[in-house]
Parts: structure tokens; sequence; C-alpha cells
């Protein structure tokens, strides 16, 4: 008989959010022992799309301890600094080594490191760590989320003239003009918009009321994976949809509190819709 009760009780959770922890302290202590120094730039895709030695390196670390721990887990980071050789497994670990990299590389202090575990395709643990400010926010599914141990809440906002909305995006052709759309037609509408850059703080800022609701072009799954569990353990509702254009496809990721949720859905829906040619899927 094959235990799977096991496999996702709380405790086999709570090793599986320690050993997360334990990684993203690793990871901590190489970036902020490199934090506010020069950085070597290398480019990804094109000239916004960067990424530092220290985002390959936290990630080698991250995936070393997780190993160590679960040795048969899959494992998926951003860089993918290492061949996965578990790809079959159910528990898979998605991992953001550093959310924020053109924040890290530019010294400014806002980034986190994003963990989270999925299990059979639902994401069952997430940690999302800002080394700077030394917070913390942990989620196991069905358990709550926290911040340093504590309880977080959410805003209660139901009006979008009262809204402070973070949102996130890339300089990628074919993404860029759905967000200016977004920010042309949304910025009179809600109190504010604000892009902070590091779309996993994004999401535990809504799950611990510092904002109210987050938009997202072209969220990659290590962007939102830990963030959007601790959103919805805090009761956040979200949506990820497929958006084609004649210039590419990409996504739209909406996030906010129950309440407010079928508000803005409609409000951003009414905005991309009238791109020409688009398609929302
Ligand atoms: C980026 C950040 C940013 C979001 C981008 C992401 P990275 O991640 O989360 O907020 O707008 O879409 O690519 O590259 O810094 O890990
Ligand atoms: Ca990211
Ligand atoms: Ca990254």
């Amino acid at each position: 008989m094959t235990n799977t009760t096991d496999k996702t009780s709380i405790s086999f959770l709570q090793k599986a959010l320690n050993t997360a922890i334990k990684a993203a302290d690793a990871a901590a202590e190489l970036q902020l022992k490199a934090f506010g120094d020069e950085h070597d730039i290398e480019f990804k895709s094109n000239e916004a799309d960067l990424v530092t030695a220290y985002d390959k390196a936290s990630e080698a670390i991250i995936r070393r301890i997780i190993l160590e721990t679960f040795p048969d887990h899959a494992f998926l980071g951003e860089e993918g600094v290492e061949e996965d050789e578990n790809s079959s497994s159910a528990y898979r670990w998605i991992v953001d080594p550093i959310d924020g990299t053109m924040n890290f590389a530019y010294n400014l202090p806002h980034f986190c490191i994003s963990i989270a575990l999925e299990h059979a395709g639902e994401m069952q643990v997430g940690l999302v760590y800002d080394p700077v400010r030394k917070e913390y926010f942990k989620a196991i599914k069905g358990q709550g989320a926290s911040v340093n141990d504590k309880p977080m809440q959410m805003t209660d906002c139901t009006e979008l003239r009262n809204t402070v909305v973070a949102c996130g995006f890339g300089k990628i052709e074919h993404v860029v003009p759905i967000a200016q759309k977004l920010l042309h037609d949304l910025t009179p509408v809600f109190r504010t918009q604000r892009r902070f850059g590091a779309s996993a703080l994004d999401l535990c800022y809504l799950a611990c009321g510092r904002i109210d609701a987050f938009w997202g072009i072209n969220q990659k799954l290590w962007d939102v994976a830990a963030g959007g569990l601790i959103a919805e353990e805090m009761g956040a509702k979200f949506t990820t949809e497929t958006l084609t254009t004649e210039k590419g496809v990409t996504n739209l990721y909406i996030a906010t509190n129950q309440e407010l949720f079928p508000i803005m859905h409609k409000r951003i829906h009414e905005s991309i819709e009238s791109i020409e040619g688009l398609v929302v899927t």
C-alpha cells in the first residue's frame, strides 16, 4: 500500500517548509554579502532581461539544500543551473532564486527568494523571503499563511477607485502594448498603480494588506507559485488566462480579495479586450 497521506501530512509539509527556509537563508547570505557592490550583468532574451552571478549561485545552493533532503523530487529553477534528474516526480520545487533581479542588480533594496513545493499540480508549500527586510512569508496549503510567524490580514477594499494596485510585466515586444493599455486605461480608475519589480513580493503584500490587488502580464510559474499560495491562504482569489495576439502568446494574472475580484477582472477585461485581435482563453 502506498502511503500518500504521509506525503501530504502536516509534518511532511512542515519539513518541506523548514528545508525551504534553510535554503533561502543560505541564498540570502550570498545575496546580502553582494548587495551594494557593482554587479556584472549578463543579458538573457534582451537588454531588459538580466541575470547576475548571484541568481545562478543562489539557485545552485537552494537546489543542493533541497535535493539533499528530498533527493527524489523534481526541481524547476528559473535559471536552470542543472538538469532536472527527477522530472517525472509528483513533487516539484519551483524556485525563483532572486525575484526582482533588476532591483538587485541596481542595488534597489526590493527583491526576494521564492520557493514553492507543488504536488500533482497543486502548490502545497510557499516561502517568500525578503532578505533586506528580513521578512519570511510562509504558507502551507490549508493551514493559513504568516509573516515572521505573525498573522496577516488582507484589505477588504471593494471599490476600484480606492484600490492600490501593484502590477508586473517584462519588456517584451508582445507584452508591452498590453501592459501599456492597462496602465493607460486603469491609472485614472484605481487610487494608484505601482510597479515594484518583484511579483512574488507583490503577492505577499496583497496577503498582508499592503496593497489591494495585483495584475501581471507574462508571469512565469516561479514568479507566482509561492506568493500565489500565500495570498490564497489569506483568502485571495487569482486566475491566470492566456492572451493571444498576432505578435505572440502571453498570460494575464489577476489576484485580489474575493469580493473585489469579479469587479477588477471585468474592468481589466474591458480594457484588454479592446486591443484589436487580442483573444483571451
Ligand atoms: C520579474 C519580476 C517582475 C515581473 C517580471 C518578472 P525576475 O522577475 O517578478 O516584477 O514584472 O515579469 O520577470 O526576472 O526579477 O526574476
Ligand atoms: Ca521572477
Ligand atoms: Ca529571477
